[in-house]
């Protein structure tokens, strides 16, 4: 059984859907855990202290530690990191969880939705695990678990969410390099659940009633209790996880097509090879790659 006694975890965002029941799986396995949420709209808008104080007082009247916390993962990022050491003195997990979705598409308006989630999901989630990072070393088995999506495929009217998720499975994937070298694993998850942010979502009714009936909250906390745990050995890796399905999510190069005389010409000869589905390599776990294939 992975146990989480004397750990300490942040999860942000975590007044309700994915992060309410990430905190709430790590706390019954023992974890002390922060609870953050700014308590917004799901776009972004607003602010209260109940989602937080809500999930705290369920943990702990299930026997668990909790202590809410009212930062913005943009604006107070030490802050967050600062509770978990003045309420458990240490810190050992950091859930990035918190985000905002708000379809816009790429017309008026468009950079200040850009910028706005870029600020939450990115620059939030670096935010915190930088003000964490010296904590986690000193932890000895500091686990950083980031949440991108699955939309990282593609979807319309997404530019602004789907970016900053983009930026995400690079930070995960880079940032993995210089946490071997101290003791830490990085890793990502790409959920599907029924929470607020897919009811709001612009989503087919039929589709949102397929998540409520099918891709609970509870069947992708465990993937996220996996990669916190002191036992997980992977890092770098983005796991895609929904109504009980984990799956590897990766950039793969295919074989392509080379020449040495290249010429505007030959790329439009050869764009069928170039583009070929079949041929695709994905690319290596961090402990095995190679960095000489950059750009080779
Ligand atoms: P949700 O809207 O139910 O919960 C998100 C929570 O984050 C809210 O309680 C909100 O108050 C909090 N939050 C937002 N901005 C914050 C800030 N600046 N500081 C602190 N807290 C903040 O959404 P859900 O679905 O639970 O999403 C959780 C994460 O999973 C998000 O990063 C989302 O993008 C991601 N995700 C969710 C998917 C789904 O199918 N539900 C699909 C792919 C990714």
């Amino acid at each position: 059984m992975l146990n989480f006694t004397d750990r300490v975890a942040i999860v942000t965002g975590a007044g309700r859907g994915l992060g309410a029941s990430h905190a709430k799986l790590l706390a019954a396995r023992g974890a002390a855990v922060v609870i953050n949420d700014l308590g917004g709209s799901a776009v972004g808008s607003g602010s209260s202290a109940q989602p937080a104080e809500q999930v705290v007082a369920e943990i702990v009247a299930a026997g668990g530690r909790a202590v809410a916390n009212f930062d913005s993962v943009t604006e107070n990022p030490e802050g967050i990191v600062a509770a978990a050491i003045e309420a458990f003195g240490r810190l050992d997990i950091v859930v990035n969880n918190a985000g905002i979705n708000q379809v816009h598409e790429f017309g008026t308006g468009v950079m200040e939705s850009l910028r706005r989630h870029m600020e939450v999901h990115f620059f939030g989630t670096a935010g915190v695990t930088a003000a964490a990072w010296p904590h986690l070393i000193e932890s000895g088995a500091g686990r950083v678990i980031c949440t991108t999506s699955p939309t990282l495929i593609g979807f319309p009217q997404q530019t602004p969410y789907v970016s900053a998720k983009g930026a995400l499975f690079a930070f995960v994937r880079t940032l993995a390099f210089e946490a071997q070298e101290v003791g830490i694993k990085v890793n990502a998850i790409a959920p599907t659940a029924a929470t607020r942010m897919s009811d709001e979502a612009d989503l087919p009714e039929d589709f949102k009633q397929f998540m409520r009936d099918n891709l609970p909250t509870s069947l992708v906390s465990p993937v996220v209790a996996y990669l916190a745990h002191q036992d997980c050995a992977i890092n770098g890796e983005v796991l895609q996880a929904q109504g009980g399905e984990v799956q590897r999510l990766v950039l793969g190069f295919n074989q392509g097509f080379a020449s040495k005389d290249l010429t505007p010409e030959l790329v439009q000869e050869h764009i069928d090879e170039i583009l070929d589905p079949a041929s695709h390599t994905p690319f290596a776990t961090i402990d095995k790659q190679d960095l000489s294939a950059v750009g080779k």
